[in-house]
């Protein structure tokens, strides 16, 4: 299944821009928003594969489960999960895929944070292939005919250790493998290694993503040109520029005027006042918004330290009144 995307409504050999998972970033509206400005495809948050089965006592859904749920504006998408015990991993899957029903499930192989690791969960799996396979093998026998993807990095210490990793995933059943170009080691920072990634691409033939170190739509192609990947996925590049999806598909910037800023950044906040009142939540996205206009460094700092949307919307009226 080289290159085959008809999961996702897309066509043979077309590229696939996807948006990367990214907790307390990437929830409902930005996801819309995100589709709404040309990616292909939106991973949810991470989710706890524990959390989802243990939610199942709550009749309202509980805080995992409601982190799976997702609009039909927003397919298609993967919502990813994470976890360590393929029993459980596999059971949460077949809950949300029963529950929401979405393209497919996603298993984050690559998150490097503490909390994370310490529980051998994200990134730690890429120190037991064993077990990872494992895991791949019951989710995929849990969710039907979905799509099971996975979302990894080179390594936990080297570079090369993806190129026996990778191709266990496929034998286990894996569908797609996203990779984040870094090791765990490296966490966020360094060279991050595409070239690698083209290896990898060269090794199986299941879609191959990359990931990591995109900073505008120009990276994208270089990106696909040096990994020979399938696609890539886009993570805090799109955060305050989720148009970077439409400017590659157009390979061209699109530079978005003050007023049409303020468009987006109020979309995005009915969009998120469909299902939330957290005005903290949704500040770093607005902030995001904002970045790079002149003279905006007293723009953003009241943008900071506003505690609602009533107050936000008063700052850039006070903004738009100056220029
Ligand atoms: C704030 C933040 C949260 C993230 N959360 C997740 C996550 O939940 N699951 C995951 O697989 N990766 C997560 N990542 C990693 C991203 O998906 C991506 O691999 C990484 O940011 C590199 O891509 P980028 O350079 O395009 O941002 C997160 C990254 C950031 C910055």
């Amino acid at each position: 299944m080289n290159n085959d995307f008809r999961h996702f409504n897309i066509e043979e050999n077309q590229k696939i821009i996807a948006l990367a998972p990214m907790a307390g970033f990437t929830d409902s509206a930005f996801r819309q928003i995100c589709r709404k400005n040309g990616a292909d495809l939106v991973y949810s948050e991470m989710v706890s594969a524990r959390g989802t089965v243990e939610d199942q006592k709550f009749t309202d859904g509980g805080k995992s489960l409601g982190f799976s749920r997702f609009l039909d504006a927003e397919r298609p998408i993967l919502v990813q999960i994470f976890g360590n015990e393929p029993v459980i991993m596999a059971e949460a899957a077949k809950i949300i895929c029963e529950k929401y029903n979405p393209e497919g499930i996603d298993i984050n192989m690559g998150c490097p944070a503490r909390k994370v690791v310490a529980n051998d969960y994200g990134s730690s799996l890429l120190k037991d292939p064993q077990l990872a396979a494992e895991i791949v093998r019951q989710v995929k026998a849990s969710i039907g005919d979905r799509i099971l993807s996975v979302k990894t990095r080179l390594g936990w210490e080297n570079n090369n250790e993806i190129l026996t990793f990778a191709p266990k995933m496929e034998a286990a059943g894996a569908d797609m493998i996203a990779i984040h170009g870094r090791t765990r080691k490296q966490e966020f920072s360094g060279e991050v290694d595409w070239e690698m990634i083209g290896q990898v691409k060269k090794l199986l033939k299941i879609p191959v993503l990359a990931n990591g170190g995109i900073k505008n739509w120009q990276d994208i192609d270089r990106c696909l040109e040096i990994s020979g990947a399938d696609g890539v996925l886009i993570g805090q590049a799109a955060v305050g520029r989720p148009w970077i999806f439409d400017e590659y598909k157009q390979q061209k910037s699109i530079e978005l005027s003050f007023e049409e800023t303020c468009e987006i950044a109020f979309e995005h906040i009915e969009l998120y006042h469909n299902y939330s009142k957290f005005f903290n939540e949704l500040k770093k996205h607005l902030l995001a918004y904002f970045k790079g206009f002149p003279n905006c460094s007293e723009l953003r700092r009241d943008i900071a330290m506003s505690e609602s949307f009533e107050e936000f919307k008063e700052v850039l009226e006070g903004f738009r009144a100056k220029i």
